[in-house]
C-alpha cells in the first residue's frame, strides 16, 4: 500500500517556486542572479498598517478569532466592496482566509464533486488547475492567445460549457499575462453566463488596483447584478498593500457558500492570523495613498520592460493593462540554438538556458498553460530591470 495519497499524485509542485528556488541555489554559489520569477511587490508594507499590527499585539489581540474573520474586518471588507466596486454585501456574505489562496482552495473543496468541470482560461495562474484536481474536479482549459489579447471570448466560453460545468475561473488583471477585461469584454462573458444558470463564477480580483493608463477595473457581480447570487468575488491585501507575508485574503459570496467554506476552514487552519486581520482592517479603512504610488511605479516599470523586450530579436511583448507581469512570445526563437549551445526546443529550454547563461530567472510559459511564452515579474527595481533586459537582449542576439 502506497503511503502517499493518490490525491497528492494528481498535483505538481509550483513551477514558479521551483524557478525561484533554482535561482536562489545559483545565487548561493556566488552567481550574479536577477530574479524576475517571484510574484510579489518589492515594497515594504505601509507604515500605518505596520503600526496597526503592533498596536494589535500590545492590545492583546493575540487569541483565536471567529473562524472566517473578525466582525470588524468583515465590516471593513463590506466597506471596501461598496466603496470600490459598488457592491452591497452583508458580513454574513464575507469570508476571510489565510491569503486569497485559501479562499480559492476552500471554495473548490467545498463545491466540487468528482468529475465536475471548471473552466480555466489559459494562460492561468499555476495554482488553479492543481486546486481543481485536488478537489476531484476536472480543469477544462480554454486557450486565450496573444492575438486575442489573452482574453476569453464569449464564443470560446459558450463552447466550453457542458452540463458538468460548475465554475468559470476569471482573473483580471491576470497572472501571468497582465491582461484585464474592460466593461464590454466582461459583459460579453456575463451575457453568456446568464444563459447557463448552473455555472458559477470564481473571480480572482487580487490585482484589482494594479491597472494602468487609466484602465477601469470591473468585476462580474458589478457588471451583471443578476449574476451576483452565483459569483464568488475573491480579493486580498497581498498585492494591493504589499502584504504578501501577512496572509490575508477574502471572498464575497452567497451566505450558504460562505458558511460551507467556514466549515472547511474550521477543520483545517481555523482563523487567519489575528494580528494580520487587524493589519488588513487598517489597510482597508486607512489612507489609500500607497495604491496610487505603487501603481505609478509599476506602470513605469511595465513601460521599461515592454520597450526593452520588444527590442530583443525573436521576442514579441504586448503591453498589458495591469498586474506586474508581462508574458512575451518567443515564437521567433524556437528552433534556434543559444550561444551556450542549448537547443531552444520549447519555452522551458529557453528559460533554463536564460538562467544558466545570463543569470536572469523567468518562468516558462508551459507552467501557465500557453506556449511558447515566458513570464517576467517586473516587481523589482528599475536598475535590476534595465540590467535584466540588457542581458536578455544579448542572449537573444546570440541565438542562431
Ligand atoms: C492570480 C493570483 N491569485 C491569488 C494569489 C494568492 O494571493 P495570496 O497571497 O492572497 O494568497 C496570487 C499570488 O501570487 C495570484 O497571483
Amino acid at each position: 500500500m502506497a503511503f502517499l495519497s493518490d490525491r497528492l499524485a494528481r498535483i505538481k509542485p509550483s513551477p514558479t517556486i521551483a524557478m525561484t528556488t533554482r535561482a536562489a541555489e545559483l545565487r548561493a554559489e556566488g552567481r550574479d542572479i536577477i530574479g524576475l520569477s517571484a510574484g510579489e511587490p518589492d515594497f515594504d508594507t505601509p507604515e500605518n498598517i505596520r503600526q496597526a499590527a503592533k498596536a494589535a499585539i500590545d492590545a492583546g489581540q493575540t487569541r483565536y478569532t471567529a473562524v472566517d474573520g473578525t466582525p470588524s474586518l468583515k465590516k471593513a471588507i463590506c466597506g471596501k466592496f461598496k466603496r470600490e466596486n459598488a457592491l452591497d454585501y452583508e458580513p454574513s456574505q464575507i469570508t476571510v482566509g489565510t491569503g486569497g489562496k485559501q479562499i480559492l482552495f476552500n471554495a473548490l473543496m467545498a463545491t466540487l464533486n468528482d468529475g465536475d468541470e471548471v473552466i480555466v482560461p489559459a494562460p492561468y495562474w499555476v495554482s488553479y488547475p492543481d486546486m481543481v484536481l485536488l478537489a476531484g474536479g476536472t480543469p477544462v482549459f480554454v486557450e486565450c492567445t496573444l492575438e486575442q489579447g489573452f482574453r476569453l471570448t464569449a464564443e470560446a466560453l459558450e463552447a466550453a460549457i457542458t452540463p458538468r460545468t460548475k465554475w468559470l475561473i476569471l482573473n483580471s488583471p491576470s497572472n501571468p499575462s497582465g491582461a484585464a477585461y474592460d466593461h464590454d469584454q466582461m459583459k460579453a462573458l456575463t451575457d453568456v453566463l446568464l444563459r447557463h444558470p448552473n455555472v458559477w463564477v470564481l473571480t480572482d480580483d487580487i490585482y484589482e488596483h494594479l491597472v494602468f493608463d487609466g484602465f477601469q477595473f470591473v468585476t462580474p457581480a458589478q457588471v451583471e447584478p443578476k449574476l451576483k447570487d452565483r459569483v464568488l468575488t475573491m480579493n486580498g491585501v497581498s498585492k494591493a498593500y504589499a502584504m504578501t507575508g501577512w496572509r490575508i485574503g477574502y471572498g464575497a459570496a452567497p451566505a450558504p457558500l460562505v458558511k460551507a467554506m467556514a466549515k472547511l476552514q474550521s477543520q483545517s487552519t481555523s482563523n487567519p492570523c489575528s494580528i494580520s486581520q487587524y493589519a488588513a482592517e487598517a489597510a482597508l479603512n486607512g489612507p489609500q495613498d500607497y495604491i496610487d504610488e505603487s501603481r505609478e511605479a509599476f506602470q513605469r516599470r511595465r513601460d521599461l520592460v515592454v520597450a526593452g523586450l520588444n527590442d530583443c530579436p525573436g521576442i514579441e511583448c504586448p503591453t498589458p493593462q495591469g498586474a506586474f507581469y508581462v508574458y512575451p512570445s518567443i515564437k521567433g526563437l524556437i528552433g534556434k540554438t543559444s550561444a551556450g549551445g542549448t537547443a531552444l526546443t520549447d519555452d522551458q529550454a529557453f528559460a533554463n538556458a536564460l538562467l544558466e547563461e545570463t543569470g536572469v530567472a523567468v518562468v516558462f510559459g508551459a507552467a501557465f498553460g500557453l506556449s511558447p511564452h515566458f513570464r517576467v515579474s517586473y516587481a523589482t527595481s528599475d536598475d535590476q530591470l534595465t540590467e535584466a533586459v540588457a542581458r536578455i537582449r544579448k542572449f537573444c542576439e546570440g541565438c542562431n
